[in-house]
């Protein structure tokens, strides 16, 4: 077989260690050839692949950001401007290029493409990344574990600071339009207020929650809130929004952290390095099977192929019941409303 490998949308760490594992699986244990197709979709737009061999796959585990290149290019995206036919010229590089099938590392919008090549006659699997964990029908997708650790640091690092200047700390966490970073660092790390799209908030009921803890001599509160939450129109950072909104009605002092970026760099923790590795061996294993149209998935901490039809189009919030909302409540977190 001779497959391709591309990794599309935001990078996030442990890219690197799929690809290797795709890598090593084909090589090693089916001789395959592989294909490394560079900037997601848009290499196969242009015919950019390089070969794929044991020693370009050496030294990827612990890598950040992703080999390969990745780009936002959506093939089957209508376009004022673009009058390609990009899905046909996709499929006569395919042909061309002699690919066997593809394998498709990426978050929701990339496994929808999956699901559409599938469907004009290319065979895909697809892999679930994203540190926004919000792919439907995974429990879990790897770069979640490293960005939520590295947000948790940074939400660490705040409380000694906030202490010394007896202020309320405001941290902005990425997450798209799902709250799972900012529930889980706002839990690891000791959020006192956890702000999520999905619960929505009462800005009163959180200023009084924040007077309430200044009355009672808590020197400090440090407040998580998810970029995807709905602010008032025109207003476009969650972390500025509140920082602004909170000292305006508590008259307490505010400072804002938005984090950005470092969630998706640099090193993927030792949990994320496994889920990749398990997922990249597990899809080779369904191109052999001939599988396709499938993405491997975590269910149950056992590794099962589900429908690129089923996951198209979806997405996996926080359900307003999960366990976590709950426990977080029940020890006295704010989690949008009283
Ligand atoms: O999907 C990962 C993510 O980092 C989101 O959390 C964020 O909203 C978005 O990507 C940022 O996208 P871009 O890299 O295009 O700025």
């Amino acid at each position: 077989m001779k497959i391709g490998i591309l990794t599309a949308g935001g990078d996030c760490p442990g890219i690197n260690a799929a690809i290797r594992s795709v890598g090593k699986t084909a090589i090693l244990n089916y001789g395959m050839e592989v294909c490394g197709i560079s900037d997601g979709f848009r290499g196969l737009l242009t015919k950019k692949i390089t070969s794929i061999n044991e020693e370009i796959l050496s030294g990827l585990l612990t890598l950040g950001g992703t080999i390969l290149g990745t780009s936002r290019e959506k093939p089957f995206q209508k376009s004022d401007i673009d009058e390609h036919d990009k899905p046909q010229i996709i499929k006569e590089n395919y042909k061309k290029l002699g690919f066997d099938a593809l394998v498709i590392i990426g978050g929701n919008g990339t496994m929808k493409t999956a699901q559409l090549l599938q469907e004009e006659g290319i065979n895909v699997v697809g892999i679930p990344k994203t540190i926004d964990n919000d792919v439907w029908g995974t429990d879990i997708t790897f770069g979640f574990d490293t960005a939520f650790s590295i947000a948790t640091d940074a939400i660490d690092r705040l409380h000694t600071t906030a202490n010394s200047h007896n202020r309320i700390m405001i941290i902005e966490v990425m997450g798209h339009n799902a709250g799972w970073i900012a529930l889980y660092s706002g839990i690891a790390g000791g959020g006192d207020a956890i702000l999520i799209p999905e619960l929505g908030y009462n800005e009163n009921d959180l200023a009084e929650f924040l007077i309430e803890r200044d009355k009672s001599n808590k020197k400090y509160s440090i407040v998580v809130v998810a970029e995807g939450l709905k602010l008032p129109e025109s207003k476009k950072s969650p972390g500025r929004y509140f920082a602004k909104r909170i000292r305006t009605i508590t008259g307490l002092e505010t400072r804002e952290t938005i984090l950005g970026y470092v969630q998706r760099g640099g090193t993927p923790t030792p949990t994320d390095r496994v889920l990749a590795t398990r997922y990249g061996s597990a899809a080779v294993d369904l191109l052999v099977e001939g599988n396709f149209g499938k993405m491997v998935a975590l269910k149950n901490d056992k590794i099962v192929p589900i429908d690129l039809k089923e996951v198209a189009g979806k997405i996996k919030v926080v359900s307003k019941n999960h366990p976590l909302i709950k426990k977080s409540k029940g020890i006295g977190t704010f989690l949008g409303t009283k």
